[in-house]
C-alpha cells in the first residue's frame, strides 16, 4: 500500500461542554457564531476553557483527513506548524496517537486552535478562532526530507494564504514522482486564488477534491459539467455535493457515488474524511468506485457526531465495514 503525507494548517480543536452561556457573554460571542479571535482573546479563552471537560483533538482539514489515512490503516506524515505551548504538544502528541509521523516546525505565535463551546439548553455550537503559528508556514520552512519516503502528498487548498507555500510543496512533490492531491478548501478560497490554483491544478495536481460550490468557483459550472472540466486537467476529479453523494471522474470513466444513509447532524469533516476514505482506496490500487464508496461510507459515519473526530469503537466498525466494501467490490 502507498504512503501519504499531507500538509497543512495545524489547528487543534478543542471542544467545550458548558453548563450555561456565561462564557459567551464574557468574551462577547454571538451564540452560533464562528469569530476570529485575537492571540491575547485566544489564550485566555483557552486558560479559562482548560479547567473543563474539554475534548482536545489535533484539528484542520488536511490534518483530519491524514487522521483518515493513518487510522485505515496507511503510513501517513503531517507537515505543519505550531507555537511553543502546551496545545502544540497536545496536537503533536494526538497525531502520535493515531499513527500519524509529525513534522511540526515551531512558529513564533501560540499554536492555531477552533474552540467550540456547546451550550444548553439546544446544544449550540460557538466558535472562537485563531490562526496563530498555523499561519506562519512559509515555503522556506519546507524541506525535501520532510516528503522523502512518501509515495502520496495531500494539499489543504486554506494554505493558499501563502501561494509560494503550495507552489513550493507541489514543486517538492514533483520533483519526488509524489501522487498529488488537493482538496479546494472554500469557495471563497478559490475565487481569490483563480489563476494560481488553475496553474498548480494544472501543472502539479492528479487528484483534485472539490464540493458543489467550490466546484463551482472552479468552472462556473453546475457539479456534473464542473467534473468534466476538472478531470480535463488533472487525473482524477472528485466532486461532492453533500447529502445528494458525489461524482468521480478519470478521463472517459465516470461515476455517481451514491451516498450512505446517515442521520446527519453536523457536517464538519465530512469532506475531510470523504478524502481519506478515496485516498486510501487509491492507495490500495481499487477501482475508482470503490474509492468513492469508501469515502462516501466515512463521510456518512462524521455528519452523524459532532465534530470531526469518531470514536474508537466507531472506527473498529469503519475499518470492518471498509473491508467488505473492498471485498465486495
Ligand atoms: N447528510 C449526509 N448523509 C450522508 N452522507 C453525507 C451527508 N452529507 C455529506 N455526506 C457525504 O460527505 C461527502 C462530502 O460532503 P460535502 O459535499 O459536504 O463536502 P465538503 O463541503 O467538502 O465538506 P466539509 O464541510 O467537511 O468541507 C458527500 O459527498 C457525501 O458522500
Ligand atoms: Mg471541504
Amino acid at each position: 500500500m502507498k504512503s501519504i503525507i499531507g500538509i497543512g494548517n495545524a489547528l487543534t480543536d478543542v471542544l467545550a461542554v458548558m453548563p450555561d452561556t456565561s462564557l459567551l457573554a464574557k468574551y462577547n460571542l454571538p451564540a452560533g457564531s464562528m469569530q476570529w479571535v485575537d492571540s491575547k482573546t485566544a489564550q485566555t479563552i483557552w486558560e479559562e476553557l482548560k479547567v473543563h471537560d474539554l475534548q482536545i483533538v489535533p484539528g484542520g482539514s488536511c490534518a483530519n483527513t491524514i487522521t483518515g489515512t493513518a487510522l485505515l490503516g496507511m503510513k501517513s506524515g503531517f507537515v505543519g506548524k505550531v507555537g511553543d505551548d502546551d496545545l502544540g504538544f497536545l496536537f503533536r502528541q494526538g497525531q502520535v496517537k493515531n499513527g500519524i509521523t509529525p513534522h511540526l516546525l515551531t512558529g513564533e505565535k501560540r499554536s492555531g486552535r477552533a474552540m467550540v463551546f456547546i451550550t444548553p439548553p439546544n446544544a449550540e455550537r460557538t466558535f472562537a478562532d485563531y490562526m496563530g503559528a498555523a499561519l506562519e508556514l512559509s515555503a522556506d520552512d519546507l524541506k525535501e526530507e520532510f516528503f522523502q519516503g512518501y509515495d502520496m502528498l495531500h494539499i489543504e487548498g486554506y494554505l493558499v494564504q501563502s501561494q509560494e507555500l503550495v507552489r513550493r510543496a507541489a514543486e517538492i512533490g514533483k520533483k519526488l514522482g509524489m501522487t498529488i492531491s488537493i482538496d479546494l478548501a472554500s469557495y471563497n478560497v478559490v475565487e481569490s486564488n483563480y489563476d494560481f490554483l488553475h496553474d498548480i491544478v494544472e501543472n502539479y495536481v492528479d487528484i483534485v477534491f472539490a464540493n458543489e460550490s467550490e466546484a463551482k468557483a472552479f468552472t462556473h459550472k453546475a457539479p456534473e459539467d464542473a467534473l468534466d472540466d476538472i478531470a480535463k486537467v488533472c487525473e482524477i476529479a472528485v466532486v461532492k455535493i453533500g447529502a445528494q453523494g458525489s461524482y468521480v471522474k478519470s478521463g472517459d470513466e465516470k461515476f455517481r457515488i451514491a451516498p450512505f444513509p446517515a442521520k446527519a447532524i453536523d457536517a464538519t469533516g465530512a469532506g475531510d474524511l470523504f478524502a481519506a476514505g478515496f485516498l486510501y482506496g487509491y492507495a490500495r490500487g481499487l477501482e475508482l468506485e470503490i474509492c468513492g464508496e469508501i469515502g462516501s461510507y466515512i463521510s456518512s459515519r462524521i455528519v452523524e457526531v459532532i465534530g470531526s473526530k469518531l470514536s474508537d469503537t466507531a472506527w473498529e466498525e469503519v475499518t470492518a465495514k471498509v473491508a467488505e466494501i473492498i471485498s465486495e467490490g
